[in-house]
């Protein structure tokens, strides 16, 4: 199953961990070439399918000079007339594998660094001669193989990247991350001047290619079931299966009372309007919050969600009848936990269906944005006529508001934290920050403030702001804001909802701190 049509030469970037491969592979399909990552040992058979216009050696944590390093067939590599760029692990990789030479290095060096370039070569080609990249690593080339030259140093005097000057490049930063200046730029012109392939990827124009596939892979009396959350990848996939196969798609929406702010009617008037027949709104919030009650271990919170989300899923799905598929939102970067990354595979998306729904119900799974990012299926999304409320709004976990409560979740707390976030993201709109920003929400707990309110002091709750920006949801940094913005929800509410005394708002990026409190 084959959800995506290739139109062009694509890249292929050998993932040696971390999470650097899917930050290369964001990065050369926003240059408009498709990308595909895959393991280091399926390289030769990659390469003999064909298609490919280049290979990207990524970073990763290991060491090449470890005994069981990962590594490849660079024999292989050899024998094939393509271009190679290696990048910090994969810059080390063809430094061993050519014969260079190496230096273990006994800490790991995280930062900024200035380059300089000494020698010009295709991927400086209209770069200042002097510029800031992002270093993290343990290992330094000290000599280049034979035959090849140094392109540009550190400020502190170590090999920054080399060449063969004929097809292999590699660089010690990374140009993938946002940090290198002219990283982008970098890659770019890897693409164009050195593999020689011009922009052909656009994920908008697979839409009908996706469509037809659904079309082929269901039988003409089955049908699919698809749980909808709301989210982009879901309603999104929903759309897609609903335009392959029309009333067959039967939709379940499950409110399990941890939503936010008058999101059920959203989801149901979104999903109307997009022609989508079949919806089945169940509501289930008193089985979930009577479940709920006393547990405050984040971990058994999110079990309990989990479990008891598959038995309404399972009562549910279990009266369609001819039900034989399970319509899934997993996009690309979810198949990465399982490290499964090439395209054959079809993995589970755990934490989104919040307890692994498919190990216990005998459907096949349908996963049409499996080789697809966020960008790009907001990108569907768009051409699809889904609209704005739903591609353009922030991810929102799995378990729900529930793990924005610190303790017990209850309807007091719940209420609190729902109405305090629909405060936070509506100021933001209005302000026009919400669209930068990865997530804003409130988080409630146990620990009160006195407050005064009229002639009464009042036990009240505090309530945290959380407002960070992240490119992934894997690092990210608390959002500076504006002092009067913030002042504004602050007012609105300690006046609005009853019982809160005090505001706070969350300062610690993450790592150390995860975004979601619990
Ligand atoms: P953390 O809190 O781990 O979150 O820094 C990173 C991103 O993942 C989201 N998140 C979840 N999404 N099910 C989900 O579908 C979950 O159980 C879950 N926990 C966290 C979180 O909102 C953030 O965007």
């Amino acid at each position: 199953m084959y959800y995506v049509e290739i139109m062009g030469l694509k890249i292929i970037v050998v993932d040696f961990g971390g999470q650097y491969a899917h930050l290369i592979a964001r990065r050369i399909r926003e240059l408009g070439v498709y990308s595909e990552i895959i393991e280091p040992e399926n390289l030769s058979e990659v390469l003999i399918e064909g298609g490919v216009g280049g290979v990207i050696l990524s970073g990763g944590p290991r060491s090449v000079l470890e005994d069981d390093a990962p590594t490849i067939d660079s024999d292989y590599l050899r024998s094939y007339d393509i271009p190679v760029l290696g990048i910090c692990y994969g810059h080390h990789l063809l430094a061993k594998e050519f014969g260079g030479e190496l230096v273990r290095g006994h800490i790991r060096e995280y930062g900024r660094t200035r380059i300089k370039i000494i020698n010009e070569d295709d991927i400086y080609h209209g770069l200042p001669r002097e510029f800031h990249v992002w270093m993290s690593h343990w290992d330094t080339v000290v000599k280049p193989p034979k035959g090849w030259i140094v392109t540009s140093i550190s400020e502190t005097g170590i090999i920054t990247s080399m060449t063969d000057n004929k097809r292999f490049y590699s660089t010690q930063f990374h140009p993938e991350v946002y940090h290198t200046e002219h990283g982008s730029k970098i890659l770019e012109n890897f693409l164009r001047r050195i593999c020689r392939i011009s922009p052909w990827w656009n994920p908008g124009d697979q839409v009908s290619r996706i469509i037809e596939e659904i079309r082929n892979i269901i039988g003409e009396e089955e049908k699919v079931i698809c749980a909808v959350s709301g989210g982009v990848d879901s309603v999104t996939t929903a759309v897609l299966v609903s335009k392959a196969i029309g009333e067959r798609l039967h939709c379940i929406f499950i409110d399990t009372g941890l939503l936010r702010k008058n999101e059920k009617e959203n989801v149901e008037n979104t999903l109307k309007n997009l022609g989508i027949k079949n919806l089945a709104i169940v509501d289930a919030s008193e089985r979930f919050l009577k479940r709920l009650r006393g547990v405050g271990d984040p971990e058994e919170k999110r079990k309990i969600i989990g479990e008891e989300f598959i038995k309404v899923f399972e009562e549910v799905s279990s009266r369609i009848e001819n039900a034989r598929w399970l319509a899934q939102g997993t996009i690309y970067p979810d198949r990465v936990e399982s490290g499964r990354t090439g395209r054959h595979s079809a993995l589970i998306k755990s934490h989104h269906n919040v307890g692994g729904l498919p190990d216990k119900i005998s459907l096949n799974i349908l996963e049409p944005l499996k080789d697809f990012y966020k960008d790009e299926v907001r990108m569907i999304a768009r051409k699809l006529g889904i609209p704005k409320e739903i591609w353009g709004r922030h991810p929102f976990p799995g378990p729900g508001i529930a793990v924005r409560i610190i303790g017990e979740v209850n309807e007091e707390k719940l209420n609190i934290c729902r109405e305090a976030s629909a405060i936070v993201e509506e100021e933001l709109s209005r302000s026009g920050i919400y669209d930068y920003v990865w997530q804003a929400f409130a988080v409630v707990g146990d620990d009160k403030w006195v407050g005064v309110m009229g002639d009464e002091r009042l036990e009240g709750y505090i309530v945290t702001i959380r407002i960070v920006e992240s490119m992934d949801g894997m690092t990210a940094d608390w959002h500076r804001i504006d002092y009067d913005i913030m002042d504004r929800i602050s007012r609105r509410i300690t006046n609005e909802i009853p019982k809160v005394t005090m505001v706070t708002y969350a300062v610690s990026s993450k790592p150390p701190s995860t975004i979601e409190p619990c």
